[in-house]
């Protein structure tokens, strides 16, 4: 038995209820509740007792309602721990491996429990380097970051990006990433402290969204000519200002909906900024390859390692507090990355 954060109607943080739950393969009783088939996880897969769990902004699209789930469900897309038990057909791990995962599209999400079963096919090995917490704050939003600024558009040396919500869990690691690349990095944020922080990871140009207009400032920074591109996971509230932000040809990633959901986009309102390009990527289709999942992994430990980027784990909650965890990232009160410890 592990004990486990659950949820049975979607709302506020207040719908999640700490359980005990059973481990390993299930299935349904007669009088419709679940029962443990085995004790032993399923062909396939492995037990990890997690040692460290990540908060992400996507757990609170679930909670919350605004993207779908069958319920009653767990919540958590990211952990790190070491291996338990492992089922029949497993190969390449073993009993005390340590490893995390960041995604399981084809499996329901759960991290935020004791122990879990997960297939090998979504796991990485941990580098003796890379610690727990450290793995448990960087493998979602830093895998995101490779994709982002490696795959959906090459930042090259000497170009100037906007990236919003810089002082985030993913923000922060795309600016020292950005950096470390040669970028310009223009960032946004809401408030003074969280551009001091900014600041204080290499961010270039920090735009106080409270108090700045955004587009005039890019056109400031960029002498009236527009950033090629613009990563934006607030969604809602910024979507059309990051549109004016690109120069001709330039790409709009939207990649999240902190603020709510984008509105919805003409066409024509692409050629009329300059015949733009948009994507709506997801880190599921650019980690769905093993191979894919293994090069990003290698990627985002190396440039861990080596220092240039730092992994800044700034709120760390008890897993029984995922409630607490989510009321801060939605309130905007947090920076750097969020951790639950078992
Ligand atoms: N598509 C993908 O593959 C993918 C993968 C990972 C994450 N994401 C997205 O990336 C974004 C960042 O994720 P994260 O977990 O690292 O979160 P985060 O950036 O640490 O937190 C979200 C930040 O968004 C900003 N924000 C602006 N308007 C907001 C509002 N109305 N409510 C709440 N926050 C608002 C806040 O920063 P300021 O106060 O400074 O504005 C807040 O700190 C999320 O939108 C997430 O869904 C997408």
């Amino acid at each position: 038995m592990s004990y486990a954060m659950r949820f049975y109607e979607t709302g506020g943080p207040e719908v999640m209820r700490w359980e005990k739950v059973g481990v390993g393969e299930t299935a349904q009783s007669s009088a419709g509740t679940s029962i443990i088939l085995s004790a032993r996880p399923a062909s396939g897969d492995v037990r990890i007792r997690h040692h460290a769990i990540g908060v992400n902004f996507i757990d609170t699209y679930y909670r919350s309602g605004l993207y779908p789930v069958t319920l009653p469900a767990g919540l958590g897309e990211e952990a790190a721990g070491v291996i338990e038990a492992v089922g029949e057909g497993v190969a390449g791990f073993a009993v005390g491996d340590r490893v995390a995962y960041a995604d399981s599209p084809q499996h329901p999400i759960g991290a935020y429990s004791e122990v879990r079963d997960m297939p090998v096919d979504r796991l990485v090995k941990l580098p003796d380097a890379i610690g727990f917490q450290t793995a448990a704050a960087m493998m979602l939003r830093g895998l995101t970051v490779q994709y982002l600024l490696r795959r959906v558009h090459r930042v090259m040396p000497g170009e100037t990006i906007l990236f919003h919500a810089i002082a985030g869990g993913v923000g922060l690691i795309a600016c020292q990433w950005a950096k470390a690349l040669g970028a310009t990095v223009i960032g946004t944020v809401s408030t003074r402290e969280k551009a001091a922080i900014a600041y204080a990871h290499g961010c270039d140009h920090v735009i106080i969204s409270k108090e700045e207009h955004i587009v005039d400032r890019v056109k400031d920074i960029t002498g009236g000519k527009g950033v090629p591109v613009v990563y934006d996971s607030i969604g809602k509230d910024t979507f059309s200002m990051s549109l004016d932000c690109l120069s001709p040809l330039g790409l709009m990633v939207s990649f999240g909906n902190s603020s709510g959901t984008p509105p919805a986009l003409e066409l024509r309102e692409l050629a009329r900024r300059g015949s733009l390009f948009i994507t709506r990527p997801t880190l599921y289709t650019y980690t769905a390859k093993r191979s894919d999942l293994l090069t990003m992994a290698d990627e985002l430990f190396a440039i861990v390692i080596s220092g240039q980027v730092k992994i800044e784990i700034n709120q760390t909650y008890a897993l029984e507090h995922a409630a607490q965890a989510h009321s801060d990232l939605t309130a905007r009160k947090t920076t750097g990355s969020t951790i639950l410890l078992p």
